[in-house]
């Protein structure tokens, strides 16, 4: 492992823990993890992350004494369900893990979110660690403890709160990942510059082309940033009842176009991209966003990491978009709340009632 940096702490009292982030980190696994665990472990990972890195992972648990089970489900969004779960806990039961053993999520956001959920409710919590394989993953859904799964009634609604012990990123294996993938990670990287952190922003400005193409010192700073500002609103609002809602910037605009393509034509930073866009429109329509020149850096930057700019629709596109916020004039008093930019660095949490606002923002990113 190259020098190791001083890992990012999540504080939170007595569940506090750190981000051990490093290229190389993979083969430290058991080192980093052995102190937070009691027992042996059941390892959560999609069949393709166990195939490319699972014999890494197994070695480096097995160099620090901790005995590990393997247990994979078929990669994708899809797997992300209770049944998968089961699945999981079938496993738990088969490798007798007990309340001093562990879960490990080692994979993309599907493996974490589904490890911590089977970790919660597995004798009522075990003790869970996050190995992240995917930008996305690194930057974002492995720390602050938000798990669950997929079911009828939406995307997510099921899940717990469940912090892990330790997370350990290696960002060298960013190398493996899919292009496209890698590219819409790099939506939720920007994202923190723009709502928490100008300095970011500028030097994200001056390495975009070495972060887009992956140069490992770009990513590992990004990486490392980006989990550093992550922390910081984990600590502040664990549970999301104020100021952590502000990582939901450009979500409410991405989710709304994911759910209008039925999940099929974006990948999740790809749709978060073009929902900042619209964010920074709305905020400019609703008089709320400081002319310095946010809105053109974040288009920029877009650009940059060769993120989708605008979503092909049709004339019918922004009214649906607007009625399935709960914002068209037949929803009476219809409110949405909107995270949106103020000025570089800063946002807030937005009521608006407006919805010929909030049209002309989805309209400004639609080419009908
Ligand atoms: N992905 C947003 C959050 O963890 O709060």
């Amino acid at each position: 492992m190259s020098r190791q940096p001083r890992p990012v702490r999540v504080a939170l009292g007595e569940r506090s823990y750190d981000i051990h982030i490093a290229a190389g980190a993979l083969d430290h696994a058991g080192a980093l993890l052995r102190p937070h665990l009691r027992g042996k472990a059941l390892v959560v990972a999609d069949a393709t992350v166990a195939r490319l890195h699972g014999g890494r992972l197994a070695a480096a648990l097995a160099a620090a004494g901790i005995a590990a089970t393997v247990a994979t489900f078929p990669a994708g969004e899809p797997s992300k369900t209770v049944a998968t779960a089961e699945t999981m806990w079938r496993a738990c039961a088969e490798a007798r893990i007990g309340r001093d053993d562990a879960v490990i999520g080692f994979g993309g956001g599907v493996s974490g979110d589904l490890a911590g959920f089977v970790a919660a409710c597995w004798m009522r919590g075990v003790a869970f660690a996050q190995i992240p394989t995917t930008l996305l993953a690194m930057v974002d859904s492995s720390v602050g403890g938000k798990t669950g799964v997929n079911s009828a009634a939406g995307k997510n609604l099921v899940g717990a709160f469940k912090q892990p012990v330790a997370v350990v990123i290696d960002p060298a294996l960013v190398a493996s990942m899919d292009r496209r993938e890698y590219r819409a990670g790099l939506a939720e990287v920007l994202k923190y510059g723009v709502i928490n952190d100008p300095a970011f922003l500028a030097w994200q400005e001056a390495h975009a082309e070495a972060l887009e193409a992956g140069e490992p010192a770009a990513v590992a700073h990004a990486v490392a940033e980006s989990c550093r500002i992550k922390a910081w609103y984990v600590g502040e609002d664990e549970t999301e009842q104020g100021v952590r809602a502000h990582l939901n910037y450009g979500h409410t605009f991405g989710h709304a176009l994911e759910r209008h393509t039925g999940y099929r034509t974006y990948l999740h930073g790809e749709a978060v991209g073009i929902g900042m866009r619209m964010a920074a429109v709305l905020a400019g329509r609703l008089g709320l966003l400081d002319d310095d020149g946010l809105a053109r850096r974040q288009d920029a930057l877009l650009a940059r990491y060769r993120l989708p700019a605008e979503h092909a629709g049709s004339p019918t596109t922004v009214p649906a978009l607007v009625a399935a916020c709960g914002l068209d004039k037949k929803v009476a008093g219809g409110r949405m709340r909107f995270v949106l930019p103020r000025r570089t660095g800063t946002v807030e949490t937005v009521a608006v009632d407006d919805a010929e606002a909030v049209a002309a923002a989805f309209a400004a990113a639609i080419r009908a």
